[in-house]
């Protein structure tokens, strides 16, 4: 009979032979994938492995400290934390461009991430979290097996660079799979579950130039959005929920006065593997009592508008 738990027993014995007494650092994201490779690690070489998390200041509100509780209160698993936001923010100042954002944060994150594995001293794997999916993928793009890198912060060369073998316990796998695999870990149902994240973080829901007031701005927002789904029990029919801050202004009223306020756009769709996606049809009603909690809480955020544009034509984010 096939089990999770003597697939689980299988992986580390495997990761065990590959790794022998190494040591070994593992990227942590945030994301599902990068923290049940870390976990399914620890189980398996315990001490041996460390596990790097930079902390962009662009993901939402609390992410990065449940980051850490959770590995280092949770699992006591050896963690190095970067609070990268100043850096992050500052290389991106009057930076407008989407994809000229993209790749300043993909080579800050590889500037700071190489600077900390390094200091790791003895350091001889670099583990990641690639799926079946990603394999497949870097196939038929390269046309060969090469070993493309899977991350969304594309840390393409960084272990040739860095003289590490590559550990990818998680190659066979499908994200079902790992999501199973992370509930056989012990790793909580709230977090296995959650939607996908871009690497980018808010850099990308927020177009144009990205302040930290903007992005403390979206982050609130965003929150009373994402709670609202949950309290309504929709957060598992949604593939992805989030809010993007428009550089928009226009004119309201609030008691006597006119206000001049941003716009913040809601998007939720629902999708099976983020290639097509479809709007999620919420109540008018929902959507309503959303709008006033925001409005009401978030001071600079002055109208709340709904995307219903499926993916083609539109993507999923805004940018
Ligand atoms: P789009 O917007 O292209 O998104 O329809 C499809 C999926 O990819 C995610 N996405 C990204 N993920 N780095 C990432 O790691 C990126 O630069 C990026 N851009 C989009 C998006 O959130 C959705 O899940």
């Amino acid at each position: 009979d096939w089990t999770m738990a003597a697939f689980k027993d299988e992986m580390i014995a495997k990761i065990r032979q590959q790794v022998g007494s190494a040591k070994v650092i593992c990227g942590l994201s945030g994301g599902v994938d990068s923290a049940v490779a870390a976990v399914l690690l620890h189980e398996a070489i315990g001490d041996q492995l460390t596990c790097v998390f930079v902390d962009t200041g662009l993901m939402r509100m609390n992410e990065g400290r449940e980051v850490v509780d959770l590995f280092r209160g949770t699992y006591n698993i050896p963690l190095v934390h970067i609070e990268a936001e100043d850096q992050f923010l500052g290389e991106l100042a009057g930076v407008s461009d989407p994809e000229a954002k993209r790749k300043i944060i993909g080579r800050v994150f590889v500037e700071i991430f190489e600077r900390e594995a390094s200091r790791i001293e003895g350091a001889e794997f670099l583990a990641q979290g690639t799926l079946y999916p990603d394999v497949i993928e870097s196939v038929s793009a390269t046309g060969g097996p090469s070993v493309t890198i899977k991350s969304h912060h594309n840390v393409g060369g960084l272990p040739e660079r860095m003289g590490l073998k590559l550990v990818e316990p998680l190659r066979e796998l499908f994200k079902d799979e790992v999501r199973d695999l992370g509930r056989e870990l012990g790793l909580p149902d709230a977090f296995v579950g959650r939607h996908p994240f871009p690497g980018p973080g808010l850099a990308i829901r927020i177009p144009g130039e990205i302040t930290k007031q903007g992005a403390d701005l979206l982050r609130k927002a965003d929150k009373i959005y994402l709670d609202a789904i949950r309290e309504e029990g929709l957060y598992d029919a949604i593939w992805q929920a989030f809010a993007v801050l428009l550089p928009v202004r226009t004119v309201g009223v609030m008691g006597d006065a006119r206000t001049y306020d941003q716009v913040l756009a809601l998007r939720a769709v629902t999708s099976t593997d983020g290639m097509t996606a479809d709007t999620y049809a919420f109540s008018h009603d929902f959507l309503s009592r959303v709008s006033t909690k925001i409005i009401n809480n978030c001071e600079g955020i002055g109208r709340v508008v709904y995307d219903i544009t499926s993916k083609p034509p539109g993507t999923i984010e805004w940018e």
